[in-house]
């Protein structure tokens, strides 16, 4: 069977070719650029990029598994969460594709993607046994997600106000160190003192699993209004906020292993990429004697591949969407899990 994935939730236009569970093809299309001097990403000009770059990238993802579109068998496409305009771009050019090639469809739940993308690193029918834990850490979303079985996912927790991307770019940019931020806090985080200075970690009493990063945005910006900072100590600021965030993550997914028992954690999206993180979250895991995955960097990042995977053994089952599948901005994820 061969999979068309697409994926337009944020700012990356992708596009994979699936062909019987292997990888034929990955293509992504990154609006970094478009988006950079705003310090963020701007919804509208997301969607009017997706409009531009979708159709090349499906064309590129095909031509590069070398497979011409009327050899697809189906289609899986995210219809949920993310940016309503960026979403409707891939969701409407799916749905052309599967009523002009009477071919199947089925929307997929862009943080099932995240969670499944593990399975992408592993050989076709040896996916990571259930039940793992997928702490998924990106720039549009933070959440601890127990996946018990195929389909089978509850949230113990997510955050409260920003994602943790959101938190670095956030940061880069009240540093003036241009979008995304986190990899250049990670690369000067390496020539500074994780120790040097003390940024508050929110712990939320009520909802343990739960993260928050809007208090400390705040006392960051309290700390560089009062210390206008210079270059030389920009690595002790970048490694002291990156640890502070790390921290937070840390501690909330190692409690929520030693709470669940589960043996493995799967660390997914844009900021699994971190260094800090990788290191810190594979000593607290390897502590508890959990094995810790990490989806090399393309996987990890908004990627079609992952919405194909995800998508796949419902299609091969025969399940499909009808045209009228709608996206949805707020898309639930996993049932509410409580110990
Ligand atoms: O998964 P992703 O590509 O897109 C979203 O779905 O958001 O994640 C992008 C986010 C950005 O916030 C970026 O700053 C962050 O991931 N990021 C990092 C690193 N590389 C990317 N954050 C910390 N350290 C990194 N090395
Ligand atoms: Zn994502």
């Amino acid at each position: 069977m061969v999979v068309l994935g697409i994926e337009s939730s944020c700012d990356d236009s992708a596009a994979a070719v699936l062909r019987d569970g292997r990888l034929a093809a990955s293509v992504v299309s990154s609006q970094d650029a478009v988006h950079g001097p705003y310090g963020g990403v701007v919804p509208e000009l997301a969607s009017r990029h997706h409009v531009r770059n979708l159709l090349p990238v499906i064309d590129a993802a095909l031509a590069r598994a070398g497979v011409a579109v009327g050899q697809v068998d189906a289609v899986a496409v995210t219809c949920g969460p993310g940016l309503v305009g960026s979403l409707l771009v891939g969701l409407t050019l799916a749905k052309g594709i599967a009523q002009r090639r009477r071919l199947p469809l089925v929307g997929v739940n862009h943080l099932e993607g995240h969670l499944l993308a593990v399975n992408l690193e592993r050989p076709a029918g040896d996916p990571l046994p259930f039940p793992f834990l997928g702490l998924i850490v990106s720039g549009g979303h933070t959440g601890l997600y127990l996946a018990r079985g195929a389909g089978d996912y509850a949230c113990l927790g997510r955050t409260r106000d920003d994602a943790v991307g959101e938190a670095f770019d956030k940061a880069a940019k009240l540093l003036g160190l241009g979008y995304p931020g986190g990899p250049v806090i990670d690369r000067l985080a390496r020539d500074g003192d994780p120790k040097a200075i003390r940024f508050p970690r929110a712990t939320l009493k009520r909802a343990r699993f739960d993260f928050s990063f809007s208090g400390f945005k705040t006392a960051l910006r309290e700390y560089l209004g009062q210390h206008p900072t210079s270059a030389e100590a920009l690595p002790d600021v970048a490694a002291s906020l990156q640890e502070a965030l790390v921290d937070m993550l840390v501690d909330t997914t190692t409690e929520a292993l030693a709470t669940t028992g589960v043996e493995r954690l799967v660390v997914s999206g844009g900021v699994a990429a971190n260094r800090r993180l990788r290191t810190r979250m594979g000593a607290a895991a390897a502590a508890l004697g959990v094995e810790v995955f990490f989806p090399r960097p393309a996987f990890c990042t908004d990627n079609a591949a992952m919405i194909a995977l995800a998508g796949a053994p419902r299609l091969a089952a025969g399940a499909h969407d009808g045209l009228d599948l709608g996206a949805d901005a707020d898309l639930a994820f996993g049932s509410r899990w409580s110990p």
